[in-house]
C-alpha cells in the first residue's frame, strides 16, 4: 500500500504473523521503462531472494497504461527473479487516474486485456503474473467483463476489491460482487476490502464465497489478524487485543528503529503516528502512546516517549 506498507511495514508485520504473500506499493510506468535500482529500491527483498526477513514471498506490483512499456519493465523486474509480478487496476488516486493509470483503466476491458498479453508474454511462463482491480469506475456495469479481460489475458489469479473507484475507501465492500466475478472467470480469486476482524473475514467469506483473501488496512491496525482468522477456523480460542499488547509493543519498538535507519529524522515521527493511528483501533495502549507522540516533532523526544510506554498494559 503506497506511503503505509513499505519494506519496513512489511518486516514488521511478516515477522509478527507469517503471510503466504505480500505486494510492494505500486511502481508506476509512465513515459519509460522502469530500470532495475527503480525496483530493488522499492523491494530490497529482491536482493534476499524476494522474501522478507522472516520468510514471507514479495511480489511487485506494476500500474501503466502503456501495454509495451509495462512489459518491458516487467521483463526488467523478472530477472530479479520477484515472487511475481502484480498489476494494479484499483488504484483510485486521481493524479494516477489522471494519466490512465489504476481504476480508470477498468471502463476500457479491451486495453486490460492488451496490457496481461503483453506482460505475459514477456516474461517466463514460470513467473506468476496476477492482478488487482476494482468493481469498475462509477458504477459496476463492466466488472465482470474486466475480470475477464484480465483472466483472458493471462493473468493468473484476480485479487477484487469490492468497491468501484467511486466508493472510494468508503464501507461497505460489496463482498457478493467477489461470488459473481468468481463464478465468470477460471483462476483463483482472492476476496479484498473491509476485512478489519475475524467476524469481518467470516462474512466476507460467507458473502463471497471465497477463503483466501488479501487484507488490507486491516493488517496494518492488528498485526495479528491473520492468527486470529487462522485460530478462528481451526476452531482455537481467539486471543484479545489486550491480551496481545506485550507481543505487539516490541514490535512497535523494531518498527520505529527501522523507520530511524531507512527515513530523514524529520518524517520518521509522522510514520510511527501513521501506524499508531491505525493500531488505535483495536489496542488502548496504542491510543495512549498515540496521545503522547501525536505533538511530538523530534525523534528523540518519541524514542523517550516509546520507553515510557513500556509501563502501559
Ligand atoms: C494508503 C493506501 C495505499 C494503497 N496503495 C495500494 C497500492 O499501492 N496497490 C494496491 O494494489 N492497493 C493499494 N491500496 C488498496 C489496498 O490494497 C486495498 O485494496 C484497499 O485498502 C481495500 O482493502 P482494505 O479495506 O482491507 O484496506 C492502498 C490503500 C490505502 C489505504
Amino acid at each position: 500500500m503506497e506511503g503505509l506498507v513499505d519494506e519496513v511495514m512489511r518486516a514488521t508485520l511478516t515477522e509478527a504473523t507469517p503471510y503466504d504473500a505480500c505486494v510492494t506499493e505500486f511502481a508506476r510506468v509512465a513515459g519509460s521503462v522502469l530500470p532495475a535500482r527503480f525496483f530493488t529500491r522499492i523491494a530490497p527483498e529482491l536482493n534476499e531472494g524476494s522474501r522478507t526477513a522472516a520468510g514471507t514471498p514479495v511480489k511487485v506490483q506494476l500500474l501503466g497504461s502503456d501495454p509495451g512499456r509495462l512489459a518491458e519493465s516487467a521483463l526488467t523486474l523478472a530477472h530479479l527473479a520477484p515472487a511475481g509480478i502484480d498489476l494494479n487496476f484499483g488504484c483510485p488516486a486521481p493524479t494516477v487516474n489522471r494519466h490512465r493509470g489504476g481504476a480508470v483503466l477498468l471502463d476500457e476491458p479491451e486495453l486490460l486485456n492488451r496490457i496481461l498479453l503483453a506482460v505475459r508474454a514477456a516474461v517466463p511462463p514460470s513467473m506468476p503474473v496476477t492482478a488487482k482491480m476494482r468493481l469498475g469506475m462509477r458504477d459496476t456495469s463492466r466488472a465482470i467483463e474486466a475480470a475477464c479481460a484480465l483472466a483472458d489475458g493471462g493473468a493468473g489469479e484476480l485479487v477484487v476489491h469490492a468497491r468501484t473507484k467511486e466508493d472510494g475507501y468508503r464501507p461497505p465492500a460489496h463482498w457478493p460482487w467477489i461470488a459473481r466475478i468468481a463464478e465468470a472467470v477460471a483462476v483463483p480469486v482472492i476476496a479484498n476490502g473491509e476485512v478489519w476482524t475475524v467476524d469481518d473475514y467470516q462474512r466476507c467469506r460467507s458473502e463471497s464465497g471465497r477463503t483466501d483473501v488479501m487484507l488490507g488496512r486491516g493488517a496494518v491496525a492488528d498485526p495479528f489478524l491473520v492468527e486470529r482468522i487462522r485460530a478462528a477456523q481451526a476452531g482455537v480460542a481467539v486471543r484479545s487485543h489486550d491480551d496481545d499488547w506485550p507481543r505487539l509493543y516490541p514490535l512497535i519498538q523494531r518498527f520505529w528503529s527501522r523507520v530511524l535507519d531507512k527515513v530523514e529524522p524529520r518524517h520518521a515521527p509522522g510514520r510511527l503516528k501513521q501506524w499508531l493511528n491505525l493500531l488505535r483501533r483495536h489496542y488502548v495502549q496504542a491510543e495512549q502512546l498515540y496521545n503522547l507522540v501525536r505533538p511530538l516533532r523530534d525523534p528523540v523526544a518519541v524514542s523517550d516517549a516509546l520507553r515510557q510506554a513500556a509501563a502501559l498494559s
